[in-house]
């Protein structure tokens, strides 16, 4: 069947409703987001994962992919980072241990559109899904995030503890974030299909009841030091100031060893030249978070000309790569820290794109547009649907 905008739109707020427990996005932002925890039982009806705990073990194996492994041997916890030989797995015995994969979302299409029912939080805060596995009594032990948190269940059970408490303190020496004194002040069994929403610094701990997989629906908050030093960075490579030191009226000094205060009055003025303006910003922020992460490798794509690749396209749509970014400002597109500015004309459609990651089939007759799909194609960043 056709894919039919229209639809899919009359379907989405009732599918959120569901999703946050019969309240709408807009309450959900209102009085929850960055605010408060909110349980929400039978978030996902008939829920159970969109993956086997072997299935996660795998990924762990792979060298694109991130993972952790989180054991408490004699009691101290221990992080070891993957990616990991099957053998470690086996190795392990006894309870205390969770294995935690980043990215999920970039690796499954059942994991890719699970992070898609929650578009009514901007992509630009999208972090990623991670989902973890732990036998039973495994966790990661109490702690706190930086970030919120969508916390789904999958298969098994959870017991989160929650509290708002104020002491932060962490366990000196651990290899892992640790609370030193955590007190629960909540607590909550989670089954498949159940979902608890954390905002950033709550204190939780999660501990398995029985063989337990969770999916982490987290979003990201750069910090102000991350963003301004990756900022400087960006704004480093596009400078370009005129002029240099000049001194023709140097006087003698009595102290050769002295930085005296016109040199310095000069250097200051010269610094002073570094400006930007909004449209700085805006090219940083577009580029910044549609990076992708150090360990993402483009799937390489089957080659075809451009002819044959419209033609295709005209048939099929197309859809961007699970491991592709893409946000956009006004008319300027981002994609895997890349900029292309459209026209007015393919604004549309490339908005489309980026919203909903698919484009519909249809006439594709801009030539600039075919070639920019055709050329992401070729990056690997936009793919056919079949
Ligand atoms: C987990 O899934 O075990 C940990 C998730 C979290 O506490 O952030
Ligand atoms: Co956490």
């Amino acid at each position: 069947m056709r894919y039919d905008a229209s639809m899919k739109k009359a379907q989405k707020p009732r599918a959120h409703r569901t999703l946050l427990g019969g309240i709408t996005p807009r309450q959900f932002l209102r009085e929850y987001w960055q605010k408060k925890p909110l349980l929400i039982r039978n978030a996902v009806a008939g829920f159970s994962g969109v993956l086997s705990a072997e299935e996660l073990a795998g990924l762990a194996c792979e060298e694109d992919t991130q993972s952790r492994l989180i054991s408490q041997p004699k009691g101290k916890w221990r992080l070891e980072h993957g990616p990991f030989d099957e053998a470690r797995f086996a190795k392990l015995s006894g309870k205390d241990w969770t294995l935690l994969v980043q990215g999920v979302n970039q690796h499954l299409p059942a994991a890719a559109e699970l992070l898609q029912r929650f578009d009514f939080i901007p992509q630009a805060r999208l972090d990623d899904l991670m989902v973890s596995y732990a036998p039973d009594g495994g966790g990661v032990g109490p702690h706190f995030d930086s970030y919120d948190v969508f916390l789904l269940q999958g298969q098994g059970k959870r017991l989160w503890r929650v509290s708002e408490q104020q002491d932060l303190t962490l366990v000196q020496g651990a290899e892992l974030k640790i609370l030193k004194n955590f007190h629960t002040e909540q607590e909550w069994l989670l089954e498949p299909g159940d979902m608890l929403y954390l905002p950033p610094q709550i204190a939780h701990w999660g501990i398995a009841v029985g063989d337990c997989m969770t999916y982490s629906i987290g979003f990201r908050a750069p910090s102000t030091q991350e963003l301004a030093s990756h900022f400087l960075t960006f704004i480093q490579d596009k400078l370009d100031l005129p002029g240099m030191y000049a001194d023709p009226d140097l006087k003698l000094q009595r102290h050769p060893a002295k930085i005296t205060g016109s040199m310095l009055k000069q250097v200051a003025k010269s610094i002073k030249k570094i400006k930007w303006d909004d449209a700085d910003v805006a090219e940083f922020l577009g580029r910044y978070l549609t990076e992708p992460k150090p360990d993402v490798v483009f799937d390489q794509p089957r080659a075809m000309s451009i002819a044959k690749f419209q033609q295709q396209l005209m048939r099929d749509g197309i859809q961007l790569s699970l491991k592709s970014q893409m946000l956009f400002h006004a008319q300027q597109f981002f994609i895997n820290g890349e900029l292309v500015q459209m026209s007015p004309d393919n604004a549309g459609l490339m908005r489309q794109l980026a919203d909903s990651r698919s484009l519909p089939a249809g006439s594709f007759a801009d030539i600039f547009l075919v070639e920019k799909l055709y050329e992401w194609y070729q990056a690997g960043y936009v793919k056919f649907p079949y």
